[in-house]
């Protein structure tokens, strides 16, 4: 408010204008770094600024601070956001917006809501949501400035939309997930400002001393982890770390798409080589959906197969993955017990237990029956059921997942990016076939067991060819047609 009143008696709106860095750091008292400003006042110079990132290089952080100053510095302005889903506007850049201007005297509180700023019916800032592209309709004002947060995410008809709206401005953010879509083109197009910024351009791997890709690559390869040990320096909290590259590093690999995405803020090899994208399980984390609480739950356990690896268990309900646990160093009847304790916790019955028995699996399987839990061991090496298409059921199983990243929800967990390290060829009958968790441990990997405890949720014993879901109060019931193995 005090600052509103300022913008009107001393003229300061015009400076505001010219000086983003200077509102954001002496307005909003947010202090930032080199590629921070360095995006502000591409904004300022040009109508259309693109950047593309690492995780976390504070890309919402300064977008946050791009929509308060604009809408200060001009005066009927409006500034629209938005992002591939509702959750991603009203948690990730509002929530930056929102804080920006918390306990400071610049609006009045009452018109700093969950997703808009209003400070008048003509002069405001809006989130939406991209499921509507119809709401991106009916916005006039001489100065409109839109910003795309996880703009590779958004689709064309959105776009579309925005353009039509004619702004002064646009912002595109976000990771660069796929080559495809308005947001890989634009990086392609002339007369666009663009900003890219690799995590060995942010502050803590600059203060960690590793400030180039070339340099960390070399020790990486010549000295491995334990170089890196007490390494990590930390300048700006939230930021992305030399912890974090050496996280991507040592799971996905320093050539891998993961790392080139997330860590150097490049988009992924034209040519795919891995059999899931980046972009696919980036949009089944973002994606919310509705499920009834009285469909079946499924327990996949992908159990340790020699003594060093993870036993690891994945809960699915229909379209959303539930739970994710992960035991390391355990033996079968440890094991055993896990699976009985969550199996009550989440009210699974036996034969939605669906347990790998290569190795000491087979121990877990027969230890369950003998206590009367009818539990269904599969065998991933075995043939699939539609052996026209898939090498092994394993193939199948990895089928399904990909089919069901279209429409399912995973949790927010780095550990399902794993399943992007899998690379896949096709046999000389034309079969899918997927690299071999000893393969990817020749190429230094870790092996993919969340991937593979989810395709055993999509494993279904002979005989069950699909599960009646009864009708729920007021619902309507429904077949879930899965497909028997
Ligand atoms: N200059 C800064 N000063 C203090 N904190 C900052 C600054 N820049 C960013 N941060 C914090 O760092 C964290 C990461 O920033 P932000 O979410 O903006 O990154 P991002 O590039 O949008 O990440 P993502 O790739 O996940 O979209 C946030 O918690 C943010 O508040
Ligand atoms: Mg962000």
């Amino acid at each position: 408010m005090i600052i509103l009143k300022m913008l009107k008696d001393l003229k300061l709106e015009e400076w505001t204008r010219e000086n983003p860095v200077w509102f954001s750091e002496e307005v909003l008292k947010s202090s930032l770094w080199e590629k921070e400003k360095e995006i502000l006042l591409s904004l300022k110079n040009h109508n259309e600024v693109a950047v593309r990132s690492c995780n976390a290089a504070g890309k919402s952080y300064t977008a946050a601070r791009a929509v308060h100053w604009w809408l200060l510095g001009h005066k009927g302005s409006i500034v629209l956001t938005t992002a591939p889903t509702g959750r991603q506007v009203r948690e990730v850049l509002w929530r930056e917006i929102r804080e920006a201007v918390a306990n400071k005297p610049i609006y009045s509180p009452e018109s700093v809501l969950e997703t808009k700023i209003n400070i008048s019916n003509r002069w405001f800032a809006l989130g939406l949501s991209t499921d509507q592209p119809d709401q991106f309709q009916g916005f006039h004002s001489p100065y409109l400035l839109v910003i795309v947060d996880e703009a590779s995410g958004v689709e064309d008809l959105i776009f579309e939309a925005i353009d039509g709206l004619k702004p002064n401005k646009i912002l595109l953010i976000g990771n660069a997930l796929r080559n495809t879509g308005r947001f890989a083109n634009v990086f392609k197009e002339q007369g666009i400002a663009k900003i890219v910024i690799s995590a060995f351009d942010t502050p803590n791997l600059i203060a960690s001393e590793f400030d180039n890709f070339e340099k960390f690559k070399e020790v990486w390869l010549k000295e491995g982890i334990k170089f890196f040990e007490n390494k990590n320096k930390i300048v700006i909290p939230g930021l992305i770390t030399l912890n974090d590259v050496i996280k991507f590093a040592q799971r996905y690999g320093i050539d891998s798409d993961v790392f080139r995405v997330r860590v150097l803020g490049e988009f992924p090899r034209a040519e795919a080589e891995s059999f899931i994208s980046i972009d696919e399980v980036n949009r089944a984390m973002s994606r919310e959906v509705q499920i009834m609480p009285h469909w079946e739950k499924k327990m996949g356990v992908d159990v340790a197969r020699y003594g060093d690896d993870r036993t690891v268990f994945i809960i699915r309900q229909m379209e959303k993955v539930l739970r994710k646990e992960i035991f390391i160093h355990q033996d079968l009847m440890v094991i055993t017990g896990y699976i009985l304790k969550i199996a009550e916790e989440e009210n699974i019955r036996p034969e939605n237990i669906l347990i790998d028995v290569i190795g000491i699996g087979a121990g877990v399987v027969d230890r369950l029956k003998e206590q009367g839990w009818n539990v269904n061991g599969i065998n991933i090496a075995l043939p699939a059921k539609d052996k026209e298409h898939y090498a092994n059921l394993r193939a199948e199983l990895g089928g399904k997942i990909k089919d069901w990243l279209k429409t399912g929800q995973l949790l927010k967990d780095d550990d399902f990016f794993e399943a992007t390290n899998i690379k896949y060829k096709f046999t000389s009958k034309g079969q899918l076939q997927l690299e071999s968790k000893e393969d990817m441990k020749k190429r230094g990997l870790p092996s993919p067991d969340v991937f593979d405890a989810l395709g055993l949720t999509f494993a279904f014993p002979a005989g069950m060819q699909e599960i009646y879901y009864p009708q729920s109060a007021g619902g309507v019931g429904q077949y879930y047609p899965e497909i028997g193995i």
